[in-house]
C-alpha cells in the first residue's frame, strides 16, 4: 500500500485494505523483534483475550484492557498507560473495551511502543471523551492555553491507535476567544492511526511535530483543525468541515525551507457545511498539499490565505495536484498560488513522504 493511483476513492480503498491485508502475514514476526517499526499485527487485538489478564501475550505483546466497567486490568485508559513500565521496550496493547471514557489521558515520551486498540467497526462506540479550552484555568489559576486543552496528549514514540475517537466537546464558533480546544495533540516522533476519528471544533488536531501517518481517519473541526509543525500523511481520510460561515482546514506551521515538515492529504475527502479555506500559512514557509482529493463546493474558490503577506506569497508551500469536484475552482484561486506538475507532487504522493519504508511494516 502507500501507491496513490488515481483510480475512483471507493476502489482505491478496497484495494488498499485488500493489500494491507495480503501482508499482514509477511509483517508478523519481524516488526516486534526489532522494535523499529509499526506493523498491522501491532493494530491487531485477538478478542478472546480481552477479559483476560495482563499477562496475556499476543504474538510477543503485552497486553492490557480496559473495561470502564470493571473486571479488566484498568477502567480509565490513564489507568492503562499508568501500568506501561518507563522506558519500555516492547510493544504493549492497551485494548479499550466500547463505552465513553471520561478523561484527559497522556501517553508520556517515557512510554514508546504503546498501541492504542478499540474495535475497528465499533470506532463510534469507544470514545476517548474531554471538553478543555485554552481559557480554562489550571489549578494555579492560569490559562491552559491551546496546547494544554488536549483531551489525549500523545508523546509516546512508536506509537499507534485504531478504532477509537478521540473527543472534545467544547461547543465553538470559529475564532471565538480562548476558544481552542485540541481532542488530540501528538509530538511522537513516529506515529500511525488507521481509522481512528479526531473530533472537535476549533483546532481539533494538534499535530505538533513529528512524522505521523493518518490512514483512513475522520478528522472533524470548524477552523485549523488541523495545525502543528509536524510531517504528516494524512491518506483516505474525511475531512468533515462543521463551519457554520466559514472556516478552514489545514494550518500548518513552518518558519524556514531547511524544516522538513509539512501535510499531505491524498485521496481524501472533504465534507461538511459552510465555506472553507484548504490552508493558511503559520509561518513564513507553511507547507500543504492536497493530491487526488475530492473537493466539493463548500471549498471557498479562493483556497487559500496567506494573511495577505506579499512576501509569504512567495516563500509559503501550497499546491493541489489532481484534485477533483466543484470545490475545484482553478479560476476562483488566489492568484499567487502556484500550479502543480507531477514532479512538483510526485514527493507527497505516498508513504515516501514520511519516510514511511523505514518505521512502517504494512
Ligand atoms: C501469532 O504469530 C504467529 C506466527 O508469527 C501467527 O501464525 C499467528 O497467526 C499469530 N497469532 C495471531 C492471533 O495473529
Ligand atoms: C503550579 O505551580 C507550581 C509551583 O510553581 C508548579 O510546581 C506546578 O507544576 C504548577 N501546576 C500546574 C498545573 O501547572
Ligand atoms: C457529509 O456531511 C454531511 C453534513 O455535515 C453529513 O450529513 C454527511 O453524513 C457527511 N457524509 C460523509 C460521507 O461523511
Ligand atoms: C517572515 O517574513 C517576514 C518578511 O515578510 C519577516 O519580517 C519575518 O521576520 C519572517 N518571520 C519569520 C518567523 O522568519
Amino acid at each position: 500500500m502507500g501507491k496513490s493511483v488515481n483510480v475512483g476513492g471507493g476502489f482505491l480503498v478496497v484495494l488498499l485494505y485488500f493489500l494491507g491485508c495480503l501482508q499482514v502475514g509477511l509483517a508478523q514476526s519481524s516488526a516486534n523483534a526489532k522494535g523499529i517499526a509499526i506493523s498491522w499485527d501491532d493494530m491487531k487485538m485477538d478478542k478472546r483475550g480481552a477479559r483476560v489478564s495482563s499477562k496475556y501475550d499476543f504474538n510477543g505483546s503485552r497486553v492490557i484492557v480496559v473495561d470502564k466497567n470493571g473486571g479488566a486490568d484498568s477502567l480509565t485508559v490513564q489507568g492503562a498507560i499508568d501500568l506501561v513500565p518507563q522506558y519500555n521496550t516492547q510493544r504493549v496493547k492497551i485494548y479499550i473495551l466500547p463505552g465513553i471514557y471520561r478523561e484527559k489521558v497522556l501517553v508520556p515520551r517515557t512510554k514508546p511502543y504503546i498501541s492504542m486498540i478499540g474495535d475497528q467497526n465499533r470506532v463510534f462506540d469507544t470514545i476517548i471523551s474531554w471538553n478543555n479550552k485554552a481559557s480554562d484555568a489550571d489549578s494555579n489559576g492560569t490559562a491552559l492555553g491551546t496546547y494544554r486543552s488536549a483531551s489525549v496528549t500523545i508523546e509516546s514514540d512508536y506509537f499507534c491507535a485504531t478504532g477509537i475517537t478521540f473527543e472534545n466537546t467544547v461547543v465553538a464558533e470559529p475564532g471565538g476567544q480562548g476558544m481552542q480546544a485540541v481532542a488530540m495533540r501528538v509530538s511522537s516522533k513516529k506515529a500511525f492511526f488507521y481509522r481512528v476519528r479526531v473530533l472537535g471544533a476549533q483546532d481539533t488536531l494538534l499535530d505538533e511535530t513529528g512524522t505521523h501517518y493518518f490512514y483512513e481517519c475522520h478528522i472533524q473541526g470548524s477552523i485549523d483543525f488541523i495545525f502543528g509543525r509536524a510531517k504528516s500523511l494524512f491518506q483516505d481520510c474525511v475531512l468533515q468541515s462543521t463551519a457554520k460561515k466559514s472556516g478552514a482546514i489545514a494550518a500548518h506551521h513552518r518558519d524556514s525551507p531547511n524544516e522538513d515538515t509539512g501535510f499531505s492529504f491524498v485521496g481524501c475527502v472533504i465534507n461538511g457545511t459552510g465555506k472553507i479555506l484548504l490552508g493558511r500559512a503559520w509561518g513564513n514557509y507553511s507547507r500543504t498539499i492536497y493530491s487526488y482529493c475530492y473537493l466539493n463546493d463548500i471549498i471557498d474558490p479562493s483556497g487559500w490565505s496567506d494573511w495577505n503577506d506579499p512576501y509569504r506569497q512567495k516563500t509559503v508551500v501550497f499546491g493541489e495536484y489532481k484534485c477533483s469536484g466543484r470545490g475545484t475552482n482553478a479560476r476562483g484561486r488566489v492568484p499567487w498560488l502556484k500550479p502543480l506538475k507531477y514532479e512538483d507532487a510526485r514527493p507527497y504522493l505516498d508513504i515516501g513522504f514520511i519516510g514511511g519504508e523505514q518505521w512502517l511494516k504494512l
